[in-house]
């Protein structure tokens, strides 16, 4: 396989069909929205007629959007860098009605540019990874209002004593992961206040994210059967599933929410 046919069948597995592609419940996105209305920036320092400029970052098939859209009553900029997901999206918040608020947009989070300020509300579950962690919080900063709030989710160390080989497991897939008071810190140092912050169920990997993702590879491993390098791939998929049942006491995603 080529690059582009590894890429291929990445998305065959991460299919735009999947309602969710990260750790998340509905629950938590709207305990974090409950955070963000309390601490919600006062109407005089929303610019744009009173309403609140809505990012969702690295949206995929909307799992925030479309909660975000029906929640808020905003519309919501929703970014990605895959337009089947972006295309599910638009069809998901048909059924939803709620597509007059979705605002669907094809681009690299890393190369986009926007106006200082030009947010009041920057979401992004499972994603901001995608920027590195430290600078995306550096760029949303700049692309918040004053305080403006920023609600992500980033896997942390959830204990001290993380065994080495679950250290060494998680390194293989994510940058060097830092525990719950690093990423404090670091949020910190970058102009933030914290708001609040909470751990995401295990479920939310185990039962919404990746439960959904397994019924697939089963299909694909009957579709593929005797294509060893798909076979490969899906088995890769597979082995940071068995992982995170093996490590889930030591890591897992927490939701941060912070004020510019
Ligand atoms: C782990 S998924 C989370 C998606 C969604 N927030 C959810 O919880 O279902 C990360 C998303 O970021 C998108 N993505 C990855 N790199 C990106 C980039 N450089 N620019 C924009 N989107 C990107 C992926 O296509 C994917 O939809």
């Amino acid at each position: 396989m080529n690059e582009q046919e590894k890429m291929q069948f990445f998305y065959e597995m991460f299919h735009s069909s999947l309602s969710r592609l990260g750790p998340g419940t509905e629950a938590s996105t709207l305990k974090a929205l409950e955070i963000v209305a309390a601490a919600r920036p006062s109407p005089t320092t929303i610019a744009a007629g009173g309403r609140l400029r809505v990012l969702d970052l690295g949206c995929g098939t909307g799992a925030q959007s479309l909660i975000l859209a029906r929640q808020l009553g905003e519309k919501i900029l929703a970014v990605d860098n895959h337009q089947p997901y972006l295309d599910a999206l638009r069809r998901r918040a048909e059924a939803a009605g709620v597509s007059e608020r979705i605002v669907p947009l094809l681009s690299d989070m890393r190369a986009m540019e926007f106006g200082e300020g030009a947010f009041d509300l920057i979401w992004t579950e499972g994603a901001i990874f995608c920027m590195g962690f430290l600078d995306g919080l550096v760029k949303c900063r700049k692309w918040l209002a004053p305080c403006g709030l920023l609600a992500l989710t980033e896997i942390c160390w959830l204990q001290a004593d993380v065994p080495q080989d679950c250290r060494d497991f998680l390194l293989q897939l994510y940058p060097p992961t830092m525990d719950i008071a690093g990423n404090l810190a670091a949020i910190r140092e970058r102009g933030y206040t914290v708001v609040d912050h909470f751990t995401l169920p295990k479920s939310a990997w185990s039962e919404e994210y990746y439960r959904p993702i397994e019924a697939r590879l089963e299909v694909l491993r009957e579709q593929y059967a005797g294509d060893s390098e798909r076979l490969g791939m899906i088995e890769m998929i597979q082995a940071e599933m068995d992982g995170y049942r093996k490590y889930s006491d030591y890591y897992g995603y927490v939701f941060f929410i912070l004020k510019r």
